[in-house]
């Protein structure tokens, strides 16, 4: 795996890779990296003749400075946690490449970055939508493979690479999941054993409504129950928990058009996020 700090020096490569006709699949990070990486590496691996990961922490995407700077900075292990894959590159752009001086532009999508995330992360999906773009496009790639935990991000970014003609096919990857049920984050590291334990309650939440509503429960009241569970079992506060369709993420009243329920919520100081099909 060579690893590529200029977007020139990855151009002249993915050129030669063009020219004998090879697939190209991307994994955009900001590092970390833990199992839910990982598994898209692998999806990546098993599609596309060659492989880039990106590694960039975006400021754009950050509304809390502290978040920024707490984010971990982890490239040398990362690195190691690639070794057994067969990635061709890891690409590690620093913030002049992505954003020299002058850079003036930011892509925002409408409909499907607003509310959720949205609503309470104000120029967090501009800032993805801008930095998944640029990368999409320096990559040159075919496919670019995201995690379905971030199941509104994979919306955000199949907008984007749809309505700016980017020729790279969105893959959504499942969610991968620790034991308890909580969804694998880099986040999780800030947590406690105790409050990692108590986490797993959000996808126990998450199923129980989901499978309440898909047996024909009125949804608003299987949402009042999934909340007050929640608080009762020491989390908050929480930002949303709420069901949209799965396509477009529209605001539904019933899981006629097939939906799926999303929450944010507050544990000891940590924001972590989840999601779920119902049915
Ligand atoms: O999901 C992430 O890690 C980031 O939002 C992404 C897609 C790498 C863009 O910075």
């Amino acid at each position: 795996m060579k690893i590529i700090r200029s977007k020139s020096e990855l151009r002249e490569l993915t050129r030669g890779w063009r020219v004998s006709g090879e697939s190209i699949g991307v994994v955009p990070t900001m590092g970390a990296l833990h199992d839910g990486h990982l598994s898209l590496v692998s999806a990546a691996c098993a599609r596309c003749d060659r492989v880039i990961v990106t590694l960039f922490v975006n400021p754009k995407q950050f509304n809390n400075p502290e978040d920024l700077e707490k984010y971990p900075r982890t490239e040398d292990s990362d690195a190691v946690k690639l070794a057994p894959y067969d990635v061709d590159v890891l690409y590690v752009p620093d913030g002049a490449q992505m954003y020299p001086d002058g850079f003036a532009t930011t892509i925002s999508v409408d409909g499907v970055s607003d509310g959720l995330c949205g609503a309470t992360r104000p120029g967090h999906f501009d800032g993805v939508a801008t930095v998944v773009a640029k990368l999409l496009r320096q990559s040159d790639a075919d496919f670019a493979f995201f995690g379905e935990k971030d199941y509104q991000q994979v919306q955000v970014v199949r907008r984007v690479s749809e309505d700016l003609d980017l020729n790279c096919e969105i893959v959504p990857c499942p969610t991968v999941r620790e034991d308890s049920g909580l969804a694998l984050s880099s986040r999780n590291l800030r947590l406690d054993d105790a409050a990692r334990q108590r986490a797993s309650i959000i996808h126990a939440t998450l199923s129980e409504t989901a499978r309440a509503i898909a047996s024909g429960q009125e949804a608003g009241s299987a949402l009042d129950k999934a909340r007050g569970s929640l608080l009762a079992h020491g989390l908050g506060p929480i930002d949303y928990l709420e069901m949209r369709r799965e396509r477009d993420l529209a605001v539904v009243q019933d899981n006629t058009a097939p939906a799926r329920l999303f929450v944010a919520v507050w544990l000891d100081g940590v924001r972590l996020i989840d999601n779920l099909a119902i049915g």
